[in-house]
């Protein structure tokens, strides 16, 4: 048991730090993202609920722009995507990588350039390339021999469609084994060590409706450490000279994926993305020079780092019950609007909020309403000992996959998500009801 500070309130700049910029304390224990009280979104929309701050979104678009200024920058949807995250992207200037029809369609319906998006998946279905096509994508980026055929023969013979190969560069990187996808024991991309890769470009390139751009990877999510990318931009220009040589051909792009880590808990390391892009920017210059290659414009993917450290999620406290030693703390929400923890043993940092405690704090486990043991949201975090039915709590660094990985489970109901700026609160997404369930179950 930890005795420390009287209020939950986070006040010091490491606390700080992992929370929407806009994020100021309240008195009686309140928080504000984006000009609004956080207790006040729980009033007006309920609880569980996804508070994404729109300014956060935003600004981490630009520092994106700013720091990789030559390179394009697609914002990876499958982190979260809705119709205002699309227009935010689009308006400030981002790229958008996606991977199935359904991300495609909501964001061509939304309003997003198609030949400003590329579509990745290492199993398309007919529908996912049906959909590329009609909608004019612009880029598909190929990951497996038998797909060059098939996107080939979908295009028919006076078409042409821009494509790049997905390679594995054989570089082991990324915040849990789940999620490394640099080496050759796992299901993405044509290998650079067997020769895989160097094959399919060699079939690309002898298919006339196939125009191939550039080489990609993407070698895991969460890296904090710039050095994995740099041997991977390597083996990657390593393999566009060896193309040269063999075929004649420039490509003219390199897409190096996505993958930046962040911080969930404060003083938690976080990929530095200035760093990053100077040395990448080096790298790709430097190997350029040696093989006498013309240096290709560089795509870069992030998706957990423009969109996670923008949302909170917002729950409220059901049940609190000792048990031998332990402080179980249940929420109206659980695993099937957050699964990362019991995914990837990912560590939250939940607050308390809307209220100030004098209570001691305690060593608390914060739990789901979800049927089974491996529900949890945040285990041993220190939390005031007071924690009741009917209190708040606000968990940072809630924006990426969390609700694009959100499942029907115990039919609780997807949250709702709401927008937050400039003193201004709107719903983005409403909450999932039991019409919403009942309307897709039409047998009986
Ligand atoms: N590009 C490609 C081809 C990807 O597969 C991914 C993520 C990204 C870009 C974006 O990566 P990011 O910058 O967001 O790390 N569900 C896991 C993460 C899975 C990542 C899948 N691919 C999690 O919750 O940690």
């Amino acid at each position: 048991m930890t005795i420390t500070a009287l209020s939950a309130i986070p006040t010091d700049a490491r606390e700080l730090s992992i929370w929407p910029a806009s994020m100021t304390p309240l008195p009686h224990g309140g928080l504000a993202v984006g000009g609004v009280p956080l207790t006040e979104i729980a009033d007006r929309f309920d609880t569980p609920a996804y508070v994404l701050d729109e300014g956060e979104v935003r600004g981490r678009c630009r520092t994106y722009r700013e720091a990789f200024p030559d390179a394009a920058v697609l914002y990876a949807a499958k982190a979260f995507l809705s119709r205002a995250m699309v227009r935010w992207v689009r308006e400030e200037g981002l790229g958008l990588d996606v991977c199935s029809a359904g991300e495609l369609e909501l964001a061509v319906t939304s309003g997003f350039p198609p030949e400003r998006i590329v579509l990745h998946g290492n199993a398309k279905s007919p529908r996912d390339l049906e959909a590329a096509l009609r909608l004019g994508v612009g880029r598909i980026v190929i990951d497996s021999p038998s797909e060059i055929a098939r996107i080939a023969a979908a295009v028919g013979p006076d078409g042409r469609q821009k494509v790049m190969v997905r390679v594995v560069p054989g570089v082991s990187a990324g915040g849990h084994d789940k999620i490394r996808t640099g080496t050759d024991d796992q299901k993405f991309g044509l290998s650079l060590t067997d020769g895989g890769a160097q094959h399919a470009v060699t079939r690309i390139l002898g298919q006339p409706q196939l125009e191939l751009t550039g080489l990609h990877c993407h070698i895991g999510s969460q890296i904090t450490d710039v050095k994995p990318y740099l041997v991977a931009l390597r083996r990657m220009v390593g393999l566009m000279a060896r193309i040269r040589d063999a075929h004649g051909v420039v490509l003219p792009e390199l897409d190096m994926g996505g993958g930046h880590g962040i911080a969930y808990r404060p003083g938690e390391p976080a990929l530095d993305l200035t760093a990053l892009a100077r040395r990448l920017r080096a790298e790709l210059i430097e190997g350029c020079a040696a093989a006498r290659l013309t240096v290709p414009r560089l795509l870069i993917e992030p998706g957990r780092a423009v969109v996670g450290p923008a949302g909170v999620a917002l729950y409220r406290v059901l049940a609190v019950k000792h048990t031998g030693e332990k402080v179980f703390v249940a929420v109206d929400g659980g695993m099937s609007d957050n699964p990362r923890p019991a995914l990837y043993g990912v560590r939250y940092a939940p607050r308390l909020i809307g209220r100030t405690s004098a209570a001691e704090t305690r060593t608390t486990t914060v739990v789901g309403r979800h049927c089974e043991a491996g529900d949890v949201l945040a285990a041993d975090v220190h939390l005031p000992g007071d924690i009741r039915p009917g209190d708040l709590l606000a968990v940072p660094v809630s924006g990426a996959y969390q609700l694009s990985m959100a499942s029907g489970y115990n039919l609780v109901g997807r949250p709702a998500v709401v927008a937050v700026h400039e003193g201004t609160a709107r719903l983005l997404v409403r909450r999932e009801t039991l019409q919403d369930y009942r309307s897709r179950d039409i047998g009986v």
